[in-house]
């Protein structure tokens, strides 16, 4: 939601901000900007894609620059309202990600003594008092510090400054982190924009600011106390984003999925022993056995992988779990258990609803690991524990490969928990052993995918689609609802097959697309009854089968993948959903990566 990227160095500055913008371009993308320090602060904004605005950006030289990508909150989409914001002196110039909850009450003060307001957005107020202190002379730092003194609410903030040469950076709430490289530095929103710079970054925490200088930077308390900070180290996966011979992200990510699932996975199944180690994810075995519950949190696509790690769980260890959307969760004040279980998952680490409820559980006295893509992600450093998933850069808006490592790092995790509790050797030898085929399944079944054309002709021509499936298939139903609504803009509902006939199946016609996810796992048989009661009203069926199931019998376009144990299905009936929303949105004319209104990663409440 918005993305910031600053350089700081020896190099053309607008080229690396371009380039630096286009790789969070799915932060937000209705206008963006940069200015660049040459002397005096020259910037340039506008409204649409950042390739646009790149390629009417003017000449601008120097080294030193920040930019942003918006995605709009307080304003319209206008140029005005694009960052970045510069003071009527022209001393200042601000980025910021977030949001001001006095903003109000502060444009009114500036109203008020005079200062001309540029824009609707809130963020316009930082530049115009930091550059207020500025005149009465205090030093930059002193001038970000009694500016941030007086604002509510969430920031990443970059100021660059006409005087100085350094870029002064603000976190609350929102992502920043400082990229090292060797004499010149950078400022991001995300690791993966600074990958190909450099593997070694600082996450700023809540309530830092860092003085970044070409050279050097310094991290401190708001109060201006220095503080240490752990330097990280990105890894190579992080670098992969270029988007080679691939039309789109999302097409690339698709294909990713053998590749990253092996990446998931490797290295922490144990044959011998039947079972999985996840080293971030130990717990101590006297704690496993009393273990009253497992509680899993998240949004989106991450809340649909929950919702499959909560059945893995049942299933296999046994013990009580729940899911939950997490902005629901603090709203209804939860009871935590501190000898409970708190899963948190999310791709980019950064969402603030889920955010917000790993605080609360911790507020409330119990620990919470994450399970996150991005390193050193705000949920994955406020967990302090927990696993990464490994899916390496996701660019897509639509969520893919990285849903696929949630589910993955989840199925690890239950065969660990299982084994320490009542699941055999035996059966997770066996559990393991389908593991380890599962990349291999993926790729044999994206090389011949099936009738996707023939499923999408059929949605294209309905109003609505229906996704169904029972158990474990259930959130994949509900994973390619949210796919094929994300990008193709086609309202589709999900709901458990059984669930069906007690309301869904007023809205059935003749010809309408039901999409029905059927692996032969045991609660088959009663899907198949809500099948006959959608085919005796009309309906058209998309099935999604294992290979030689005789089910496909009743399916009017019948989609097969490869066949695996019940509980390992979901990593592979999932993929001609994706496929399905990929080619929908494509036929539609729409931006499969860009869809509108959406951001990848969600930074307010
Ligand atoms: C946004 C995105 C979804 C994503 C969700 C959770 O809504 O549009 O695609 O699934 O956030 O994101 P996270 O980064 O926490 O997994």
């Amino acid at each position: 939601m918005c993305g910031i990227f600053g350089y700081i160095g020896k190099k053309s500055a607008s080229d690396l901000l371009v380039k630096g913008l286009l790789r969070l371009e799915y932060r937000g993308y209705d206008s963006s900007g940069i200015v660049v320090k040459n002397g005096q602060l020259q910037s340039y904004k506008d409204t649409g894609k950042i390739s646009e605005m790149a390629s009417a950006l003017p000449r601008l030289k120097g080294s030193m620059g920040i930019a942003h990508t918006r995605w709009a909150t307080h304003g319209g989409v206008t140029k005005e309202n694009a960052h970045p914001h510069v003071s009527n002196d022209g001393k200042v110039a601000i980025v910021h990600n977030g949001i001001l909850q006095n903003s109000n009450l502060l444009r009114k003060r500036l109203t008020k003594i005079g200062v001309e307001l540029n824009s609707e957005t809130d963020s316009e107020i930082f530049c115009h008092f930091i550059a207020m202190e500025l005149d009465q002379g205090k030093e930059p730092l002193e001038a970000l510090q009694s500016v941030l003194s007086m604002v509510r609410g969430t920031w990443g903030l970059c100021v660059l400054f006409e005087d100085y040469d350094y870029v002064l950076c603000a976190r609350n709430g929102s992502p920043l982190i400082i990229g090292r490289g060797k004499e010149e530095m950078f400022v991001s929103s995300d690791p993966h924009a600074i990958r190909e710079h450099t593997d070694q970054l600082v996450a700023l925490e809540d309530g830092q600011i860092a003085k970044v200088s070409a050279r050097d930077f310094q991290v401190m308390q708001t109060d201006g106390q220095e503080v240490e900070s752990m330097l990280l180290h990105l890894e190579e996966e992080w670098s992969e984003s270029e988007i080679g011979d691939y039309p789109h992200f999302m097409l690339k990510e698709i294909h990713e999925q053998s590749e990253s699932l092996q990446h998931c996975i490797s290295g922490r199944l144990r044959h011998a022993e039947g079972t999985s180690v996840l080293g971030g994810l130990q717990i101590q075995p006297q704690n496993l056995a009393q273990l009253p519950h497992v509680r899993l949190i998240g949004c989106g696509t991450a809340l649909h992988a929950a919702q499959i790690g909560q059945i893995l769980i049942e299933q296999w260890a046994r013990v009580p779990a729940v899911s939950h959307v997490a902005s629901e969760f603090n709203a209804n004040d939860p009871v935590i258990n501190p000898n409970a279980l708190h899963l948190a998952i999310s791709q980019s680490g950064e969402t603030a609803d889920t955010l917000s409820a790993v605080k609360e559980i911790q507020r409330k006295g119990a620990d919470v690991y994450g399970i996150v893509n991005v390193v050193g992600s705000s949920i994955a450093r406020q967990c302090g524990k927990g696993v990464y998933i490994h899916s390496g850069p996701e660019q897509s808006v639509a969520s893919t490969k990285a849903f696929t490592n949630m589910v993955g790092a989840l199925t690890l995790f239950s065969l660990q928990l299982g084994r320490s509790r009542h699941l055999s050797k035996t059966k997770g030898k066996m559990i393991g052993r389908e593991m380890r085929k599962l990349p291999d399944k993926i790729r044999t079944y994206l090389e011949n995918p099936g009738p996707i054309n023939a499923a999408v002709e059929l949605i294209l021509k309905a109003k609505s689609v229906l996704f169904l499936g029972r158990g474990i298939s259930s959130p994949v139903a509900s994973e390619g609802a949210l796919k094929l609504m994300e990008i193709a803009y086609i309202p589709c509902l999900a709901y458990p097959a059984g669930e069906m006939k007690h309301g869904p199946i007023a809205l059935i016609e003749e010809n309408s697309p039901i999409v029905v996810i059927a692996p032969d796992d045991g609660v088959q048989e009663r899907t198949l009854n809500a099948i006959h009661e959608c085919k005796a009203r009309g309906a058209k069926i998309i099935l999604i089968h294992e290979e030689g199931d005789p089910i496909s019998e009743v399916g009017d376009i019948c989609i097969p993948v490869p066949s695996t144990i019940p509980m390992l299905t979901p990593l592979l009936t999932v993929l001609p959903t994706q496929l399905i929303a990929y080619h929908a949105a494509l036929e539609l004319g729409n931006d499969v990566d860009r869809p509108r209104n959406l951001a990848k990663s969600v930074t307010v409440e």
